[in-house]
């Protein structure tokens, strides 16, 4: 086959424009860091190759020793990353280099703000990758050949950084990928032995393949051009004894398995060999959330590796939804080498792994919860939303979640979530055997509602729950510690072990229930059929104190609030009617009691109802006919 040159020039998708500029501006102040990626990316190349390789040893092209080198040419002003690792095709390059596939990529770059710092740091979730090359370079050139093609389908990619790429299709004997960058003018402090290997062992001594360069030139030595020797340890770093590892050096090689610029908030590395599971593990939470964590197609998982082979990126089986924040790599003699992503399905040991690794992340929470309650802290902010998924999702560990779990309550009355349910418990009063909680809209809708002024007044704590997930998470967490989880917005409230009466008093406060009862039964069964198909039931309360009326729902039906969630979630949902209660000490409900004309005892019954519905931040059927009902009133 003869070299078809095919020299053409090809505009950068939209996205790689603005991402380009972004990066080349605000991540100026940190450049050396275009050295990190480029290596990143030669060793997930060699990764890739050592996979594919597994079912074709063909393609190692009889050089299976894979390794980076990084050179310089100081009166060309050029560095050179090369690599012998899997290469690209030239669709891949034109797919690889010219667009960028992340999903969410449109909404990443709406969120960037032209304020650089800020910026840095979004992108820094993002990661930028090759195009860090253009912070110091104004021209650069990949040479590559896929493993496995001929030496005529090498390809030529070269760009300027601004809007265009030239690509050509070129000879290359040797498979894997150049990335020549001709430095712009007043980079040359690049263009040194030492600043390179000292920036390679900064950031990439963690990369398990040896990245060389050529050894110091001595004044009795000059090296030979076909000299090298190897600048980093290239051991895998999870292999290595813990004790001889630096805080650094795991941060780093978090920094290029999570593609993250930031230092991991903390990380947990456990060997565990010679039992019947042989695995390694190194498991990272970041410091921040990634910005699609809530995109259900978001790829998470963990680096898998089969006795040091690199086997698969994202690997989602072993780790669940709830805990999709974890990042880090597992290497493990209990699954075969030509384990595929079909096979893995259902694999027994993955149950196992699985097991066992998820109790390690909560093990690593707990412990930062005791700890380093600060960092905890600032865990939960990222996270603590999709930690609530865990009861729901893993019912055998729930107890363990459950623990983890932080909340706002009447005890601090703000919407910062740091209670949990231990402390929680520590302060219930002689008595009481329920958590109590309430789950709302909004956290001031929580916090207002009128279910909680009795557990107010006698300073029992109710948790104030306003998370979408919450509803979901109560639903699936009945009991903690022996004490069942109790809406306050459900069923009768009975706090007569609480609030501790004498039997004397007990006695006088039935008596006078009984007698309230007695007077408003009229009222009650008039209500009742002013507003027939809108109840279920109408009662007296024994919640409110300083309301005038509520909805409740009974212990076994759904909750309003879940109810509203379901339906937004475009659902359909049994309706469910609630439970209308009214305060017979309070002054509306007096003068309703006291109301002859027929006409204005609905309208008022209306009201209250309304009200009822408005306070549980939920919205009424007919809001027009409720504003003028109140003028009318008013007017009166
Ligand atoms: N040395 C290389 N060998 C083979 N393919 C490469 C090489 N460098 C880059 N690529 C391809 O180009 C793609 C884009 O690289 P880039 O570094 O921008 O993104 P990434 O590595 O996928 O993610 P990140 O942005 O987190 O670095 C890679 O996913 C890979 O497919
Ligand atoms: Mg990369």
């Amino acid at each position: 086959m003869s070299i078809n040159a095919r020299q053409e020039t090809l505009s950068f998708q939209t996205e790689v424009k603005q991402l380009l500029n972004i990066v080349i501006h605000s991540l100026y102040s940190n450049k050396e860091i275009f050295l990190r990626e480029l290596v990143s990316n030669a060793s997930d190349a060699a990764d890739k190759l050592r996979f594919e390789a597994l079912s074709d040893p063909a393609l190692y092209e009889a050089d299976s020793n894979l390794k980076i080198q990084v050179s310089f040419d100081a009166k060309a002003k050029t560095i050179t990353i090369n690599d012998n690792g899997i290469g690209m095709s030239r669709d891949e390059v034109v797919e690889n280099l010219g667009t960028i596939a992340k999903s969410g990529t449109r909404e990443f770059l709406s969120r960037l703000t032209g304020d650089q710092k800020k910026d840095a740091h979004l992108i820094g979730q993002f990661g930028v990758g090759f195009y860090s090359a253009f912070i110091i370079a104004d021209k650069v050139t990949v040479q590559t050949r896929r493993a496995g093609l001929t030496a005529q389908h090498g390809v030529r990619w070269e760009s300027n950084g601004e809007g265009e790429y030239s690509i050509a299709n070129i000879e290359k004997a040797t498979r894997g990928t150049e990335v020549t960058l001709h430095l712009k003018e007043g980079e040359d402090e690049f263009l040194n032995d030492w600043r390179l290997r000292s920036i390679i062992t900064k950031y990439s001594d963690h990369i398990s393949l040896p990245i060389q360069m050529h050894p110091l030139e001595t004044a009795d030595k000059k090296p030979a051009a076909t000299e090298w020797e190897a600048v980093n340890k290239a051991t895998a770093l999870w292999t290595l004894p813990k004790s001889s590892i630096t805080d650094e050096q795991y941060k780093e090689q978090y920094k290029h398995i999570a593609h993250d610029f930031e230092d991991p908030l903390v990380w947990a590395h456990n060997q565990v060999e010679g039992g019947s599971l042989d695995y390694i593990s190194l498991l990272y939470i970041p410091a921040h959330a990634p910005f699609d964590l809530f995109q259900r197609e978001r790829s998470h998982g963990l680096k898998l590796y089969v006795q040091r082979v690199f086997i698969m990126d994202q690997v989602q089986q072993f780790m669940p939804m709830y805990l999709r924040f974890v990042r880090g790599i597992l290497d493990t003699n209990a699954l075969p080498l030509n384990i595929s992503r079909e096979i893995l399905q259902d694999n027994p040991v993955i149950p196992k792994l699985r097991g066992a690794l998820v109790k390690r992340v909560l093990d690593m929470l707990d412990k930062l919860a005791k700890d380093e309650p600060e960092k905890y802290a600032k865990f939960w902010e990222q996270f603590g939303k999709v930690l609530k998924e865990g009861p729901a999702e893993d019912f055998a560990n729930r107890a363990r979640i459950a623990k983890l779990i932080r909340f706002s309550s009447t005890h601090t009355d703000v919407p910062l979530q740091t209670i949990s349910l231990d402390d929680y418990i520590t302060r219930m009063k002689p008595g009481q055997k329920k958590i109590y909680y309430i789950t709302a809209e909004s956290f001031n809708a929580a916090k207002s509602s009128p279910h909680l002024e009795i557990f107010r007044k006698n300073n029992i704590e109710v948790l104030l729950l306003s998370d979408q997930i919450d509803e979901w998470f109560v639903a699936h967490l009945s009991e903690y510690e022996g004490k069942g989880l109790q809406s306050v917005a459900k069923g009768d409230v009975n706090l007569d072990e609480i609030v501790v009466e004498t039997p004397s008093q007990k006695e006088e406060q039935k008596k006078q229930e009984e007698q309230v009862k007695t007077e408003f039964d009229t009222v009650i069964k008039k209500i009742k059929t002013i507003l027939n198909d809108q109840v279920k039931e109408v009662r007296i309360s024994h919640r409110l104190t300083s309301s005038p009326s509520c909805l409740v729902t009974d212990d076994q039906d759904m909750g309003l609030q879940l109810q509203r969630l379901l339906k937004a979630a475009g659902q359909s949902v049994a309706e469910v009617k609630p439970i209308f209660e009214l305060n017979p000490t309070h002054p509306l409900v007096i003068k309703l009691k006291a109301l002859s004309n027929e006409e204005d005892f609905k309208e008022w019954t209306q009201l209250l109802f309304d009200q009822a519905i408005l306070s549980e931040g939920a919205q009424l059927k007919d809001p027009a006919a409720f504003v003028q009902r109140v003028n009318k009133l008013l007017l009166k």
